[in-house]
């Protein structure tokens, strides 16, 4: 059931579809892929239907977007890709982006004309969808979509009356936070319509420097990933930080790899993460990223945004972040974990105690299959050595067992001792420079984790316009936006095994 808005409908009533000419694009093996591509901001590259949808990674990694078709006939529209929220929406309000480097950025892409298309069907129902970092007020509607060689009909997706802070609108790919479906989600459908087999894709976005990455609706590439993959069962909603259901896994340790091979590696803990495709930057908590900063002795600390910067030529360096699942370690090397914009170089995480993330500076080191039928995620270190598809069929062990076919990491890296400890995290180390220039500007990062509709309404109706943003994730913290941190002992401690 979707909310009613009371509001009159955007659109003129659509043109009465004519019956869709466009047939059901379904590959036989249920695999569908698209290609992505890191690109410099602007000038996405337009890819062949064949090679289904291109996702580009914009603005130095500020975001990673995808191009879908929309309508009969189809426009080409581009959306951020969100692990972090359910709900797909076009057309952001521009003048709302805020900044005026963003208004630009915004108007740069093509908006969807809704009365161009024979296949949309409005409804009278809407909604507010509050991220961390922004909102939008859409009005459903249904509609046809072709993602990569896949076309969905009678889709329903969000048109946005009003947003705000969010330049492009949003694929998302997340189950409900609320644990509750409102309606059925692009995957749903893609399931439903017989496109795929299950609700999983996977998901390798790659390095910054790196054009070969892929988003793979029900199925895995082993071309792209080092040994197994290790399965990694998703949090319930009771057991997450904030009650919501998202893609939590437990991260139970973290450590430095040094450009001379030096290890450090906390001690074992039990934090609960979350993989958000649509944050730019990860969050952590305070102790864990005060431990990793006191690595970087010219770290500047920010107290406006949050923001650690580093001389940018720490990117050079060999050296990894590694983030350790049990017995799997993901080793992030400094020049994708260092988020490079404007000439400025900025630590790819920042502290937060409420609702850790590990965003796009972790995923582009990871290669992970979202399994949402099964409540696991799949996750390896990313590579690049072959193409071999294998399909995720249904059931429970839906998701192969495959081992990757690669084997180098990325930059030469010493074997870590699991949980040698050498590394403190319950320690608190106050930042010992301060940041006072002025950073980037006009820089929208996010937007982060949607709200958790509904989760405290003990699943009762769905809320109404204007109660959407009741239970949302978060003060709306965006990365970088908020207050500085507190700290973080006792969270950090009640998450230590
Ligand atoms: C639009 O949706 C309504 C309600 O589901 C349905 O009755 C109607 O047939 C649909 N119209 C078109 C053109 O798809
Ligand atoms: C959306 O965000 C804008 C800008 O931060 C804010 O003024 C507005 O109140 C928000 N709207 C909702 C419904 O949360
Ligand atoms: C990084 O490691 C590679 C391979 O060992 C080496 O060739 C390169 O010189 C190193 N780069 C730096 C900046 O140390």
């Amino acid at each position: 059931m979707l909310p009613l808005i009371l509001a009159a409908p955007l659109f003129a009533p659509a043109v009465a579809a004519a019956s869709d000419a466009r047939q059901l694009v379904t590959r036989g093996d249920g695999i569908i892929r698209s290609p992505v591509n890191a690109l410099p901001a602007s000038a996405p590259k337009v890819l062949g239907r064949q090679n289904g949808i291109d996702v580009w990674n914009q603005n130095s990694g500020t975001r990673y977007a995808v191009d879908i078709e929309v309508g009969t006939p189809p426009q080409q529209i581009t959306l951020i890709l969100d692990t972090g929220s359910p709900d797909t929406w076009l057309n952001p309000s521009c003048k709302f982006a805020s900044a005026s480097g963003n208004q630009k950025d915004c108007q740069s892409f093509a908006q969807f004309d809704a009365t161009q298309s024979s296949s949309i069907n409005v409804t009278n129902s809407g909604d507010i969808l509050v991220y961390g970092s922004g909102n939008a007020t859409i009005q459903y509607v249904y509609e046809t979509l072709t993602i990569g060689s896949a076309t969905i009909k009678d889709q329903i997706i969000g048109i946005a009356k009003e947003s705000h802070l969010i330049p492009l609108g949003i694929l998302g790919l997340s189950p409900p936070p609320g644990g509750r479906n409102e309606y059925p989600y692009v995957l749903d459908t893609m399931v439903d319509q017989g496109v795929i087999k299950s609700r999983a894709f996977s998901l390798d976005l790659r390095g910054v420097d790196n054009k070969n990455g892929a988003l793979i609706f029900g199925g895995i590439d082993t071309g792209k990933y080092i040994g197994d993959l290790a399965k990694l069962p998703m949090l319930s909603p009771r057991e997450s930080p904030r009650g919501g259901d998202r893609y939590y896994v437990t991260m139970t340790g973290v450590g430095i790899t040094a450009p001379n091979g030096e290890v450090l590696q906390s001690e074992a803990i039990g934090v609960p993460v979350f993989l958000d495709s649509g944050g730019t930057l990860s969050q952590l908590p305070t102790l864990i990223v005060q431990a990793l900063v006191g690595f970087f002795p010219d770290a500047e600390y920010d107290p406006k945004s949050g923001f650690y910067y580093l001389p940018c030529d720490i990117a050079e360096e060999n050296g990894t972040i590694d983030f350790f699942f049990g017995d799997k370690a993901i080793r992030v090397p400094l020049n994708d974990f260092i988020w490079q914009i404007q000439g400025f170089c900025i630590l790819g995480v920042v502290a937060e105690d409420e609702e850790p993330i590990l965003g796009d500076t972790f995923l582009r080191a990871a290669y992970v299959v979202f399994d949402q039928d099964n409540r696991n995620l799949h996750i390896a270190q990313a590579a690049n050595c072959d193409t071999n598809l294998v399909a995720i069929g249904a059931g429970p062990d839906a998701v192969p067992s495959k081992k990757g076919k690669c084997t180098a990491l990325p930059t030469a890296t010493a074997t870590a001792t699991a949980g040698s400890g050498n590394l403190d995290v319950s320690a608190t180390r106050a930042p010992t420079n301060t940041f006072t220039g002025s950073g980037p500007t006009d820089v929208v990062v996010g937007p982060g984790p949607g709200a958790t509709k509904g989760s405290g309404s003990g699943g009762g109706d769905p809320q109404a316009t204007g109660e959407a943003g009741k239970n949302a994730a978060g003060p709306g913290r965006a990365v970088g936006w908020g207050p500085a941190v507190a700290l973080g002992l006792v969270n950090l401690l009640g998450w230590m095994l």
